[in-house]
């Protein structure tokens, strides 16, 4: 029996409320602007690392079927990393789970890159700090940075070539256990161009990416500053601002991005009709047609009920701030 090693980690995905789009380097993923977001309760990956000199290449397995080539290959190239910072040369099992179905467009590679890292290094028998795992999950995908850590997450831009510079870190006063996201499913549907592709393009051909990009650091700035004051109808609008740029961008891309339904759009005129009601709803939309909508724990209800009762949304998860990607269980054999 040869030596192998194992551990199980869980992360959960993070929703930007200060949006992530496009890189200043393809290769390490180094994003061309900072970005800030929440980590979810509950909506996320569980992973585990077997590694073992029996295996004579990596396996991934999702949902507990065998992953197709290329996203197995994504995961041993990942996981080339993590064998050269260890100097192991043992091959990996990955078996991986998303509490969401990989379909429904809500499953991230978020939270699948930062228990993948967590994971993979503990199985390796590495101990990373929490800021060289942000970066190794960056490598995976951009997002997934922000997953090592729990509640409101900074990305930094960073100024280094080598991203060492280019890591998450929590928000000051970014424990902030009322806040809630309502999240409206609006499709079943694999979405039509993923983010990658998607931001590359907007980088590529968009006129308006420019100016995209020089609206985030003060979105930044007056997110930090909602957070430090508590305040939600300031940071709901920053996130409301974020996506609807952010979209604006991709729209004006060559072809252009359209990742909007007709329920996307109904769901934010729910949105809008909550806060002239007096309620604290503010929206927010990712690289799909899906909406998550920001509110205080006491109108989560009101706020889920009015989701449910708009055209086309097909269901909701009420979702809470939760902890960063940490291990769940070891195995060494
Ligand atoms: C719209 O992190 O999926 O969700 O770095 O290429 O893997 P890669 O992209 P990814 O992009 C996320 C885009 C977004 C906004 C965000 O999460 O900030």
């Amino acid at each position: 029996m040869s030596e192998a090693r194992a551990a199980t980690a869980v992360a959960g995905t993070n929703i930007a409320l200060v949006k992530y789009w496009g890189k200043r380097d393809a290769a390490l993923n180094l994003p061309a602007a900072g970005s800030l977001s929440l980590t979810l309760e509950g909506l996320g990956t569980r992973t585990t690392v077997r590694f073992s000199d029996d295996l004579d290449a990596d396996r991934l397995v999702l949902a507990g079927t065998p992953a197709d080539p290329r996203a197995t290959a994504r995961v041993s190239a990942f996981l080339d990393r993590v064998r050269a910072r260890a100097s192991a040369r043992a091959r990996a099992e990955v078996v991986t789970a998303n509490d969401m179905p990989t379909a429904s467009g809500l499953a991230s590679s978020a939270s699948g890159f930062a228990a993948l890292a967590v994971a993979a290094t503990r199985a390796a028998g590495l101990a990373l700090s929490p800021a060289e795992l942000s970066e190794l999950a960056r490598l995976g995908s951009g997002s997934a940075a922000r997953s090592i850590f729990g509640g409101l997450v900074e990305m930094a831009r960073g100024e280094r070539a080598d991203g060492r510079d280019a890591v998450a870190a929590p928000v000051a006063g970014g424990d902030w256990p009322d806040l809630r996201l309502v999240v409206a499913v609006t499709s079943e549907g694999a979405k039509s161009v993923g983010s990658t592709e998607a931001m590359e393009r907007t980088a590529r051909t968009s006129p308006y990416y420019a100016a995209w990009l020089a609206s985030v650091p003060g979105d930044l700035a007056d997110a930090r500053a909602a957070i430090a004051a508590r305040d939600l109808p300031r940071l709901g609008a920053v996130a409301e601002r974020s996506a609807l740029r952010m979209h604006a961008s991709a729209l004006a891309a060559d072809p252009g991005i359209l990742y909007w339904n007709a329920a996307t759009v109904a769901a934010m005129e729910t949105v809008k009709a909550l806060r002239a009601r007096g309620c604290a709803a503010f929206f927010t939309i990712d690289a799909g047609p899906h909406v998550k909508v920001l509110c205080a724990y006491a109108d989560a209800a009101t706020v889920d009920q009015a989701l449910l009762r708009t055209p086309g949304v097909l269901r909701t998860v009420v979702a809470s701030p939760g902890r960063g990607a940490h291990v769940v269980q070891m195995d060494v054999a």
